[in-house]
């Protein structure tokens, strides 16, 4: 429920391929909206101010901090949230990052997944410290980051077998 002075603005989007048209109070960031109002928790809120990666989605089919933009900056944009992202890439991501127990809390993982999809994306075999380049964005407290590293590996190597 809004305060009733809250000022709003109209948007009209896609999430994860369905329409949405709606009003959104100006200073609502993107994350806190799909979250609150659309109701896909998938992506989390970790830092708040873009340091941890936590609340990664697709804009456009690039892959941007949902804590530093505005719901209201997503007007006619195609958002696409953890879950709804079934591109074989973050499908592979998910399986290796299960089969690499890459993931303890989770918290990181949607962030995590995204991002390297976004990577594989562009370099289907990437070293060890592009990897872990393309990660430096994105915090883990559990896993020590070697798993995770290891299971985007293991995608690269598979893509790189075909
Ligand atoms: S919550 Fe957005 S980068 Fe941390
Ligand atoms: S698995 Fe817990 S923060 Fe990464």
């Amino acid at each position: 429920m809004l305060p009733p002075d809250e000022p709003t603005a109209a948007i009209a989007c896609t999430v994860n391929g369905q329409a949405i048209r709606t009003q959104v109070p100006l200073r609502r960031s993107l994350v806190d909206w799909l979250r609150h109002d659309v109701g896909l928790t998938g992506s989390h809120v970790g830092c708040e101010h873009g340091v941890c990666g936590a609340c990664h989605v697709r804009v456009d089919g690039l892959v941007v901090r949902g804590c530093l933009m505005l719901a209201v900056q997503a007007d006619g944009a195609a958002i696409e949230t953890i879950e709804g992202a079934a591109d074989a890439l973050t499908l592979a991501l998910q399986q290796a990052f299960f089969e690499k127990a890459a993931l303890q809390c989770g918290f990181c993982t949607p962030g995590m997944i995204l991002q390297a999809a976004e990577l594989l994306a562009a370099n289907p075999a990437p070293s060890r410290a592009e990897v872990r380049e393309a990660l430096s964005g994105n915090y883990c407290r559990c896993t020590g980051y070697q798993p995770i590293v290891d299971a985007v590996m293991a995608v690269g190597a598979a893509l790189h077998a075909k």
